[in-house]
């Protein structure tokens, strides 16, 4: 009798990408996820859309304690729908789309303090994982390759020189926030920072086994053909 074969369809491509604000990574995961057929999801909107709920709550950053279970409770009152496909991620509250809402300077301070609660943290990393494992993608944020998925196709860490992600960020904000000026932009960017990395709560870190890429000074395309030979590399077995 012939063995049997089990064809198993070949696991969907998931790539992680982490790294500080500014390295690139949502414009590096956009092409990249286009490159490859996959969605792009971008977990930091999901943060910034719970920042979003506790504004709207009126609460400030710095959060202070009893802000968690207050938040917990704007998360279990709300609906949030996120939706990823190949030109990036939507996300609605309550089916309002608010994608554009959550770029401003006052959402992404605010997401900064709202990612370093565990309360929130337990209830996006589930929903990431599980829009992962539905069409794999190339899933960016801070933890993805730490914690959300350690065991990813391919793990990449971005990063680029400080003031060279300031000028990035400060150029992307193009004079649609309030105070929008270089320095402005380098400060927030400091705290910001400080606040990712010295976290107790999945800080920002490189993950064991990631690619690291610094993009300063580098093109668009030479970042995604570098990442897309990586994935080739690890799809024909790591030679
Ligand atoms: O990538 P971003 O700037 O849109 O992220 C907004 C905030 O959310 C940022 O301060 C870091 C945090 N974040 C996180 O802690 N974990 C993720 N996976 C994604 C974002």
């Amino acid at each position: 009798m012939p063995p049997i074969v089990r064809r198993h369809p070949p696991a969907p491509v998931l790539v992680a990408i982490d790294g500080p604000a500014g390295a690139g990574k949502s414009t590096v995961a956009a092409r990249l996820a286009a490159r490859l057929g996959v969605p792009h999801i971008d977990t930091g909107a999901m943060y910034r859309a719970v920042a979003l709920l506790a504004l709207r709550d009126g609460l400030t950053p710095p959060l202070e304690g009893g802000a968690e279970a207050r938040i917990g409770e704007l998360m279990a009152a709300h609906s949030l729908d996120v939706e990823v496909g190949p030109e990036g991620t939507r996300v609605l509250i309550d089916g309002e789309e608010v994608s554009r809402e959550l770029r401003s300077a006052d959402c992404s301070l605010m997401a900064s303090a709202v990612s370093a609660l565990p309360a929130v943290r337990c209830a996006l990393v589930p929903m990431q994982r599980r829009l992962g494992e539905l069409h794999g993608g190339v899933m960016e944020g801070r933890d993805i390759g730490t914690v959300v998925l350690p065991d990813a196709t391919l793990k990449v860490f971005l990063t680029a020189s400080p003031e060279e992600r300031a000028r990035r960020r400060h150029r992307d904000l193009g004079g649609c926030g309030a105070d929008t000026s270089l320095d402005a932009v380098r400060e927030q960017q400091r705290q910001r920072d400080l606040q990712d990395t010295m976290r107790a709560e999945s800080p920002l870190q490189v993950a064991t086994g990631s690619v690291v890429v610094d993009t300063t000074g580098l093109e668009l395309e030479e970042v995604v053909e570098r990442l897309l030979g990586e994935v080739a590399r690890v799809l024909d077995g790591g030679a």
